[in-house]
Protein backbone atom coordinates (compact mmCIF):
# COMPACT_ATOMS: atom_id res chain seq x y z
CA UNK A 1 0.00 0.00 0.00
CA UNK A 2 1.50 3.73 -1.32
CA UNK A 3 0.29 6.67 0.55
CA UNK A 4 0.87 9.92 -1.58
CA UNK A 5 1.21 12.83 0.04
CA UNK A 6 1.87 16.46 -0.94
CA UNK A 7 -0.17 19.61 0.54
CA UNK A 8 -2.88 17.89 -1.17
CA UNK A 9 -5.22 15.88 0.86
CA UNK A 10 -4.12 12.09 1.39
CA UNK A 11 -4.46 9.82 -1.35
CA UNK A 12 -4.32 5.77 -0.34
CA UNK A 13 -3.20 3.54 -3.42
CA UNK A 14 -3.78 -0.01 -2.27
CA UNK A 15 -1.49 -2.15 -5.09
CA UNK A 16 -0.79 -5.43 -2.77
CA UNK A 17 -1.75 -6.27 0.86
CA UNK A 18 -0.64 -4.52 3.72
CA UNK A 19 2.29 -6.86 4.66
CA UNK A 20 1.77 -6.61 8.65
CA UNK A 21 -1.59 -7.70 8.05
CA UNK A 22 -0.99 -10.83 5.80
CA UNK A 23 -2.34 -13.15 8.32
CA UNK A 24 -1.41 -16.45 6.11
CA UNK A 25 2.52 -15.17 5.94
CA UNK A 26 1.86 -14.62 10.12
CA UNK A 27 0.51 -17.99 10.32
CA UNK A 28 2.90 -19.98 8.57
CA UNK A 29 5.69 -17.75 10.20
CA UNK A 30 4.40 -18.31 13.73
CA UNK A 31 3.71 -22.11 12.97
CA UNK A 32 7.23 -22.68 11.65
CA UNK A 33 8.89 -20.87 14.66
CA UNK A 34 7.37 -22.81 17.54
CA UNK A 35 8.04 -26.27 15.65
CA UNK A 36 11.39 -25.90 16.06
CA UNK A 37 13.57 -27.44 18.85
CA UNK A 38 14.81 -24.18 19.68
CA UNK A 39 11.48 -21.97 19.63
CA UNK A 40 11.79 -18.85 17.64
CA UNK A 41 9.24 -16.18 16.77
CA UNK A 42 10.49 -13.28 13.85
CA UNK A 43 11.29 -9.85 15.31
CA UNK A 44 9.39 -8.06 12.92
CA UNK A 45 5.86 -9.32 13.95
CA UNK A 46 6.28 -6.81 17.26
CA UNK A 47 5.35 -3.84 15.26
CA UNK A 48 1.25 -4.00 15.05
CA UNK A 49 -0.86 -0.73 16.80
CA UNK A 50 0.22 -1.56 20.29
CA UNK A 51 3.65 -2.69 19.67
CA UNK A 52 4.72 0.56 17.33
CA UNK A 53 3.20 2.47 20.30
CA UNK A 54 5.20 0.60 22.93
CA UNK A 55 8.40 1.20 20.81
CA UNK A 56 7.70 4.69 21.23
CA UNK A 57 7.47 4.30 24.53
CA UNK A 58 10.84 2.78 24.52
CA UNK A 59 12.20 5.16 22.64
CA UNK A 60 11.87 7.46 25.88
CA UNK A 61 13.32 5.47 28.33
CA UNK A 62 16.60 6.66 29.73
CA UNK A 63 18.13 2.98 29.51
CA UNK A 64 17.34 3.25 25.59
CA UNK A 65 20.60 5.50 24.52
CA UNK A 66 20.08 4.49 21.06
CA UNK A 67 17.76 6.61 19.76
CA UNK A 68 18.90 10.20 22.24
CA UNK A 69 22.52 8.86 20.80
CA UNK A 70 21.63 9.21 17.10
CA UNK A 71 19.73 12.13 17.28
CA UNK A 72 22.78 14.05 18.66
CA UNK A 73 24.97 12.49 15.75
CA UNK A 74 22.16 14.27 13.03
CA UNK A 75 21.84 17.20 14.69
CA UNK A 76 25.78 17.57 14.81
CA UNK A 77 26.00 16.01 11.75
CA UNK A 78 23.06 17.56 9.63
CA UNK A 79 24.76 20.03 7.69
CA UNK A 80 27.37 17.85 6.50
CA UNK A 81 24.86 15.31 5.57
CA UNK A 82 22.37 16.96 3.52
CA UNK A 83 25.53 18.35 1.48
CA UNK A 84 26.89 15.00 0.65
CA UNK A 85 23.23 14.29 -0.30
CA UNK A 86 22.30 17.01 -2.76
CA UNK A 87 25.95 17.27 -4.42
CA UNK A 88 24.32 15.83 -7.42
CA UNK A 89 20.97 17.32 -7.62
CA UNK A 90 17.35 15.58 -7.52
CA UNK A 91 17.03 12.07 -5.41
CA UNK A 92 14.46 10.36 -3.67
CA UNK A 93 15.65 9.82 -0.05
CA UNK A 94 14.23 6.18 0.89
CA UNK A 95 13.82 5.69 4.98
CA UNK A 96 13.65 2.36 5.80
CA UNK A 97 11.74 1.26 8.72
CA UNK A 98 10.89 5.42 9.21
CA UNK A 99 8.66 4.70 12.22
CA UNK A 100 7.57 8.14 13.48
CA UNK A 101 11.01 9.95 11.06
CA UNK A 102 11.75 11.39 14.55
CA UNK A 103 15.44 11.34 13.54
CA UNK A 104 15.10 11.82 10.06
CA UNK A 105 12.97 14.63 10.64
CA UNK A 106 16.09 16.87 11.55
CA UNK A 107 17.79 16.26 7.93
CA UNK A 108 14.63 16.69 6.26
CA UNK A 109 14.40 20.29 8.06
CA UNK A 110 18.00 20.67 6.75
CA UNK A 111 17.35 19.64 3.66
CA UNK A 112 14.94 21.83 3.29
CA UNK A 113 16.57 24.63 4.55
CA UNK A 114 19.43 23.99 2.01
CA UNK A 115 16.88 23.74 -0.58
CA UNK A 116 17.39 20.68 -1.70
CA UNK A 117 15.90 19.03 -4.50
CA UNK A 118 14.18 15.95 -3.16
CA UNK A 119 11.44 13.40 -2.08
CA UNK A 120 10.83 11.40 1.22
CA UNK A 121 9.96 7.93 0.23
CA UNK A 122 9.75 6.33 3.97
CA UNK A 123 8.52 2.70 4.59
CA UNK A 124 7.74 0.99 7.16
CA UNK A 125 5.29 -2.44 7.95
CA UNK A 126 3.19 -0.40 10.70
CA UNK A 127 0.67 1.22 8.54
CA UNK A 128 -0.67 3.02 11.73
CA UNK A 129 2.48 4.79 11.62
CA UNK A 130 3.11 5.63 7.85
CA UNK A 131 -0.36 7.15 8.19
CA UNK A 132 0.55 9.71 11.20
CA UNK A 133 3.60 10.57 9.64
CA UNK A 134 2.03 11.29 6.54
CA UNK A 135 -0.11 13.52 8.22
CA UNK A 136 2.70 15.11 10.45
CA UNK A 137 4.83 15.91 7.83
CA UNK A 138 2.14 17.84 6.33
CA UNK A 139 1.66 20.30 8.89
CA UNK A 140 5.50 20.54 9.64
CA UNK A 141 7.15 20.54 5.95
CA UNK A 142 3.66 21.42 3.58
CA UNK A 143 6.35 21.77 0.73
CA UNK A 144 7.66 18.26 0.96
CA UNK A 145 6.76 15.69 -1.48
CA UNK A 146 6.21 12.58 0.38
CA UNK A 147 5.44 9.03 -0.79
CA UNK A 148 5.08 6.53 1.92
CA UNK A 149 5.24 2.61 1.48
CA UNK A 150 3.57 0.84 3.73
CA UNK A 151 5.21 -2.61 3.53
CA UNK A 152 8.29 -5.44 4.60
CA UNK A 153 11.68 -4.66 3.81
CA UNK A 154 11.23 -6.81 0.28
CA UNK A 155 8.61 -4.00 -0.89
CA UNK A 156 11.01 -1.38 -0.63
CA UNK A 157 13.42 -3.36 -3.09
CA UNK A 158 10.35 -3.43 -5.10
CA UNK A 159 10.11 0.48 -5.09
CA UNK A 160 13.91 0.69 -5.19
CA UNK A 161 13.72 -2.00 -8.74
CA UNK A 162 10.52 0.67 -10.02
CA UNK A 163 12.79 3.64 -9.62
CA UNK A 164 16.14 2.08 -10.86
CA UNK A 165 16.97 5.14 -12.62
CA UNK A 166 16.65 7.59 -10.71
CA UNK A 167 19.11 8.81 -8.40
CA UNK A 168 18.56 7.92 -4.58
CA UNK A 169 20.17 8.41 -0.82
CA UNK A 170 18.58 5.24 1.15
CA UNK A 171 18.36 5.43 5.02
CA UNK A 172 18.70 2.49 6.84
CA UNK A 173 18.91 4.59 10.45
CA UNK A 174 18.26 3.20 14.37
CA UNK A 175 20.34 0.37 14.41
CA UNK A 176 17.60 -2.06 12.46
CA UNK A 177 20.26 -3.25 10.27
CA UNK A 178 21.56 -5.39 13.97
CA UNK A 179 18.23 -7.38 13.69
CA UNK A 180 19.40 -9.48 11.11
CA UNK A 181 21.87 -12.34 11.11
CA UNK A 182 25.48 -11.93 9.57
CA UNK A 183 24.42 -13.85 6.39
CA UNK A 184 20.88 -11.90 6.22
CA UNK A 185 22.81 -8.36 6.68
CA UNK A 186 24.56 -9.05 3.41
CA UNK A 187 21.75 -10.68 1.48
CA UNK A 188 19.63 -7.55 2.57
CA UNK A 189 22.53 -4.74 1.87
CA UNK A 190 23.50 -6.68 -1.91
CA UNK A 191 19.43 -6.11 -2.77
CA UNK A 192 19.62 -2.47 -2.02
CA UNK A 193 22.99 -1.89 -3.57
CA UNK A 194 21.85 -4.36 -6.98
CA UNK A 195 18.73 -1.50 -7.19
CA UNK A 196 21.37 1.35 -6.88
CA UNK A 197 23.63 3.27 -9.41
CA UNK A 198 26.96 5.49 -9.06
CA UNK A 199 26.08 8.72 -6.85
CA UNK A 200 23.74 7.06 -5.14
CA UNK A 201 24.61 6.74 -0.95
CA UNK A 202 23.29 4.48 1.82
CA UNK A 203 23.43 6.00 5.45
CA UNK A 204 22.97 3.25 7.87
CA UNK A 205 23.06 3.90 11.90
CA UNK A 206 24.70 1.12 14.09
CA UNK A 207 25.33 1.19 17.84
CA UNK A 208 28.71 0.26 18.19
CA UNK A 209 29.99 -1.88 21.24
CA UNK A 210 30.16 -0.53 24.67
CA UNK A 211 30.14 -1.77 28.27
CA UNK A 212 27.55 -4.71 28.57
CA UNK A 213 26.21 -3.09 31.24
CA UNK A 214 24.62 -0.36 29.56
CA UNK A 215 23.88 -2.37 26.34
CA UNK A 216 21.97 -5.05 29.17
CA UNK A 217 20.33 -2.15 30.90
CA UNK A 218 18.70 -0.69 27.33
CA UNK A 219 16.73 -3.89 26.50
CA UNK A 220 15.25 -4.81 30.21
CA UNK A 221 14.61 -1.64 31.40
CA UNK A 222 13.85 -1.16 35.39
CA UNK A 223 9.73 -0.27 34.12
CA UNK A 224 9.18 -3.27 32.52
CA UNK A 225 8.33 -1.11 28.70
CA UNK A 226 10.89 -3.73 26.96
CA UNK A 227 9.16 -6.72 28.58
CA UNK A 228 5.59 -5.43 28.15
CA UNK A 229 7.20 -4.74 24.14
CA UNK A 230 8.41 -8.73 23.82
CA UNK A 231 5.05 -9.95 25.42
CA UNK A 232 3.26 -7.97 23.22
CA UNK A 233 4.11 -10.50 20.91
CA UNK A 234 1.84 -12.79 21.99
CA UNK A 235 -0.92 -11.08 22.83
CA UNK A 236 -0.88 -10.20 18.81
CA UNK A 237 -0.82 -14.03 18.51
CA UNK A 238 -3.88 -14.53 20.46
CA UNK A 239 -5.73 -11.83 18.64
CA UNK A 240 -4.74 -12.22 15.66
CA UNK A 241 -4.28 -15.89 15.56
CA UNK A 242 -6.77 -16.65 17.76
CA UNK A 243 -4.13 -18.03 20.16
CA UNK A 244 -4.66 -18.82 23.87
CA UNK A 245 -1.49 -17.76 25.07
CA UNK A 246 -2.09 -17.24 29.13
CA UNK A 247 0.62 -14.24 28.71
CA UNK A 248 0.76 -13.88 32.67
CA UNK A 249 2.17 -17.15 32.03
CA UNK A 250 5.56 -15.84 30.08
CA UNK A 251 8.26 -13.50 31.37
CA UNK A 252 10.72 -11.37 29.41
CA UNK A 253 14.51 -12.18 29.61
CA UNK A 254 17.44 -10.23 28.12
CA UNK A 255 20.63 -11.18 27.59
CA UNK A 256 24.53 -9.88 25.74
CA UNK A 257 27.14 -11.48 24.54
CA UNK A 258 30.03 -9.34 24.32
CA UNK A 259 31.98 -11.74 22.43
CA UNK A 260 29.68 -11.77 19.45
CA UNK A 261 28.35 -8.45 20.32
CA UNK A 262 24.81 -9.83 20.35
CA UNK A 263 21.72 -9.12 22.57
CA UNK A 264 19.45 -11.44 22.16
CA UNK A 265 16.05 -11.51 23.65
CA UNK A 266 13.56 -14.28 25.00
CA UNK A 267 9.96 -15.26 26.33
CA UNK A 268 9.89 -17.49 28.98
CA UNK A 269 7.70 -19.88 29.78
CA UNK A 270 7.09 -20.64 33.53
CA UNK A 271 5.17 -23.09 33.78
CA UNK A 272 4.91 -26.34 31.31
CA UNK A 273 1.41 -25.65 29.60
CA UNK A 274 -0.23 -26.18 26.25
CA UNK A 275 -0.63 -22.99 23.57
CA UNK A 276 -3.83 -23.59 20.99
CA UNK A 277 -3.26 -21.06 18.47
CA UNK A 278 -6.19 -21.83 15.84
CA UNK A 279 -5.41 -19.79 12.70
CA UNK A 280 -1.87 -21.80 12.41
CA UNK A 281 -3.46 -25.07 13.40
CA UNK A 282 -0.94 -26.23 15.88
CA UNK A 283 -0.80 -26.74 19.56
CA UNK A 284 2.46 -26.32 20.93
CA UNK A 285 3.79 -27.48 23.84
CA UNK A 286 6.55 -25.29 26.35
CA UNK A 287 8.02 -27.48 29.35
CA UNK A 288 8.42 -25.28 32.37
CA UNK A 289 11.77 -22.61 31.73
CA UNK A 290 11.67 -22.95 28.22
CA UNK A 291 12.34 -19.98 25.83
CA UNK A 292 11.25 -18.88 22.56
CA UNK A 293 13.98 -16.03 20.47
CA UNK A 294 12.12 -13.32 19.85
CA UNK A 295 14.90 -10.75 19.01
CA UNK A 296 18.83 -10.31 18.00
CA UNK A 297 20.00 -6.74 18.42
CA UNK A 298 24.00 -6.76 16.95
CA UNK A 299 26.33 -4.40 18.30
CA UNK A 300 28.85 -3.51 15.96
CA UNK A 301 32.53 -2.56 15.66
CA UNK A 302 33.73 0.21 12.52
CA UNK A 303 35.66 -1.85 10.91
CA UNK A 304 33.11 -4.82 10.38
CA UNK A 305 30.35 -2.33 9.40
CA UNK A 306 32.90 -0.64 6.63
CA UNK A 307 33.82 -4.47 5.69
CA UNK A 308 30.27 -5.18 5.80
CA UNK A 309 29.02 -2.54 3.42
CA UNK A 310 32.18 -3.38 0.95
CA UNK A 311 31.04 -6.66 0.68
CA UNK A 312 27.84 -5.81 -0.58
CA UNK A 313 29.10 -3.13 -2.44
CA UNK A 314 29.28 -0.24 -0.98
CA UNK A 315 32.41 2.48 -0.42
CA UNK A 316 32.46 3.54 3.15
CA UNK A 317 32.85 7.27 2.79
CA UNK A 318 32.26 9.09 5.90
CA UNK A 319 31.62 8.05 9.67
CA UNK A 320 29.50 10.20 12.33
CA UNK A 321 29.64 9.54 15.92
CA UNK A 322 27.83 11.04 18.88
CA UNK A 323 30.01 12.51 21.41
CA UNK A 324 30.16 9.51 23.42
CA UNK A 325 31.01 6.81 20.29
CA UNK A 326 28.59 4.45 21.17
CA UNK A 327 26.79 4.70 17.99
CA UNK A 328 27.06 6.03 14.24
CA UNK A 329 25.97 6.90 11.25
CA UNK A 330 27.88 5.55 8.45
CA UNK A 331 27.91 7.43 5.21
CA UNK A 332 28.57 4.94 1.81
CA UNK A 333 28.72 5.82 -1.52
CA UNK A 334 28.64 3.86 -5.08
CA UNK A 335 31.67 4.06 -7.40
C1 LIG B 1 14.22 -1.04 16.37
C2 LIG B 1 15.48 -3.02 16.01
C3 LIG B 1 16.60 -0.99 16.51
O1 LIG B 1 17.02 -3.72 18.43
O2 LIG B 1 17.31 -1.89 19.55
C4 LIG B 1 14.24 -2.16 21.22
C5 LIG B 1 14.17 -2.86 18.73
N1 LIG B 1 13.94 -4.24 20.82
N2 LIG B 1 14.14 -2.81 22.39
C6 LIG B 1 16.65 -2.61 18.81
C7 LIG B 1 14.12 -3.07 20.23
C8 LIG B 1 13.95 -4.08 22.15
C9 LIG B 1 15.33 -2.04 18.29
N3 LIG B 1 15.40 -1.80 16.82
Amino acid sequence: MYITTTSSPMVELSRQQDGSHDLTAFARDVAEGLRQPRKTLPSRYFYDGTGSRLFQQIMELPEYYLTRSELEVLTQNKYEMAQQFSRQGFFHLIDLGAGDALKTKILLKELSNQQSEFDYVPVDISGDAMRQLSGSLRQELPQLRVEAVVGEYFQALEWLQEHKSERKVVLFLGSNIGNFRPRESINFLSSIRSYLRPGDQLLMGVDLRKNPEVILKAYSDASGVTAAFNLNLLHRINRELGADFNVDQFCHHALYDPQEGVMRSFLVSKTNQEVHIQKAGVTVHFDAWEAIHTENSCKYTIPQVEELGRQCGFKPASVFYDSRKGFADVLFSID
